[in-house]
């Protein structure tokens, strides 16, 4: 076949799918959550006009609201967290289709409820029995509410027409024994397949860049591995502290709250192999095969770094301290800063060390993936202010803020002498697009509603990144690295300097 000639087994596969009817039920629907990105992002939606027709909405949660309470409640939250101003008209329509159902999760008659309030919008909007259950509550209700919506029927299509899907929020289990559990759980009612597990990172558009930067482009897959990169680090770093979940966070800390999800998805998305296409489950086969390349952590104390921020200032305003915090055990020993170095043992990656480092309170908000290339062999030319060796060249992928790319190379000082100084190549997503990216949770949620899980974690990556971590958090609760702390404001603890000047680099200045 010329390169000219389309193959035909592949036509199609771009074409984007058509959202059927539905109706998305939102468990836990007066929390945070709901009010700060989901009805945000699915108002956005329908503005957008990407929501189907006949598309309701049912919240479902304990507090004894209604359908007139629930939707001022819901305006107000748009009001305040919508990424575009709310439209009164556009507003309006949008509402007609919310709903309330109030009662407690393992409450039978609720479930009942819920089921004639559901088929009665069949009828009114036509959503033919389809229907997306979303648990945005905290995790300790997910098992109770799989199995209620098991018991009273809800999970199972009609037999007539209509699927059912289940959306759950991180995280999904605190170690691998009950991540293990909660699937167990949620599987006797819902197939891996109605399964969509968010991970908010995946739904942003720089971390789906990722993929069109490596496979979109010829030049930067041949030079994508241990020939020619000295080390990956990936770096997210948050200047806010707990902000008001110290309850929550006290059993969760960093690695549980940011590195088993976020920082090892992206993580995958950097080191896997190219797929033939990105629909389906080819991207997810090749993060699996990544997870499992991964080497288990076998020196915690050589190869973690765990610490928690004490008081100190960002932004010139003074913050306390994590054990300060409200909800927070004054004695807490729990992470908000976890720094890491593992070792993917495949062809492309074997000796490449990845290093990954989140921590709250630090000095910047930013995301980033920071590629070093191994130095040219020779250094012909004198190198300003770099040392003795040349300055290799940086990729660094901008996940967020300042969303963008950049390439770090040498370039020739003017004037008479061949003196070499780093300089940037520059790319920026506003300047080039002139828009603002929409929210994770639009894309993730339109995806989930037109059945496409690409950008939703499979089990088998769940469980593989917990395989990685349970062992790292036990040895951590035996001491085996000890607990260390860092000024709030600042770059995070020695630990975390010393983990690379021990392989003698260090970390990329965000
Ligand atoms: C969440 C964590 O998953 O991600 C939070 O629970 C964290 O602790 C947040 O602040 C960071 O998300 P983003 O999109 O602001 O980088």
């Amino acid at each position: 076949m010329s390169a000219a000639t389309p193959n035909p087994l592949r036509a199609g596969t771009r074409i984007q799918k058509s959202a059927d009817p539905c109706a998305v039920v939102v468990f836990g629907a007066t929390g945070d959550l709901t009010a700060r990105k989901l009805v945000p992002a699915l108002y956005n939606l329908s503005r957008l006009r990407l929501l189907p027709a006949g598309f309701s909405v049912v919240g479902f949660a304990r507090r004894d609201w209604d359908d007139v309470q629930f939707r001022a409640l819901m305006k107000e939250a748009v009001q305040e967290y919508s990424r575009e101003p709310l439209v009164e008209e556009l507003w309006d329509s949008f509402a007609r289709g919310l709903h309330y159902v109030s009662g407690t999760f393992d409450d039978d008659a609720a479930y009942a409820r819920l089921g004639e309030r559901l088929k009665k919008q069949d009828e009114a909007h036509g959503a033919r029995g389809n229907r997306l259950f979303y648990l945005a509550t905290p995790p300790d209700s997910y098992e109770v509410i799989a199995e209620g919506l098991g018991k009273n029927n809800l999970a199972r299509p009609a037999a007539t027409s209509g699927w059912t899907r289940l959306v759950v929020e991180k995280p999904y289990g605190r170690d691998l024994a009950s991540a293990r559990q909660l699937d167990e759980h949620i599987g006797q009612v819902f197939r891996e397949r109605q399964i969509y597990r968010i991970d908010h990172y995946l739904g942003k558009e720089t971390v789906q860049n990722i993929l069109v930067f490596r496979f979109g482009n010829g030049i930067f897959e041949p030079i994508w591995n241990r020939r020619y990169v000295d080390n990956v680090q990936v770096s997210v770093g948050e200047t806010v502290g707990v902000e008001g979940r110290g309850g929550y966070y006290e059993h969760a800390g960093a690695l549980r709250d940011m590195v088993q999800n976020h920082l090892l998805q992206v993580l995958a998305l950097v080191a896997m192999e190219p797929v033939a296409s990105v629909s389906g489950d080819a991207v997810r086969d090749e993060k699996a095969k990544v997870f499992q390349a991964i080497v288990p952590v076998e020196n915690v104390a050589l190869e973690t770094v765990r610490a928690q921020y004490a008081s100190g200032a960002i932004v010139g305003q003074t913050v306390s301290g994590y054990r300060d915090e409200e909800g927070v055990d004054p004695r807490s020993v729990t992470e908000t800063y976890a720094a890491l170095r593992l070792h993917i043992e495949n062809w492309r990656w074997a000796d490449v060390p990845f290093y990954l480092r989140t921590g709250k309170r630090l000095p910047k908000r930013a995301t980033e993936v920071a590629i070093t290339f191994k130095t040219p062999p020779l250094q012909l030319f004198r190198q300003l202010g770099g040392g003795d060796d040349p300055t290799p060249n940086l990729l660094v992928l901008r996940i967020q803020p300042d969303e963008g790319i950049s390439l770090r190379f040498g370039a020739k000082v003017p004037g008479t002498r061949s003196d070499v100084r780093p300089v940037n190549m520059d790319f920026r997503y506003g300047t080039s697009f002139g828009t603002d990216p929409p929210e994770a949770y639009e894309r993730l949620l339109l995806d989930a509603i037109i059945g496409d899980s690409t950008l939703f974690t499979r089990w088998d990556s769940v469980e593989a990144a917990w395989s990685l971590l349970s062992p790292v958090i036990d040895a951590w609760g035996n001491g085996e690295r000890p607990l260390e702390f860092y000024e709030a404001g600042s770059w995070g603890p020695d630990g975390a300097r010393d983990l690379m000047e021990g392989d003698g680099r260090e970390w990329h200045r965000m």
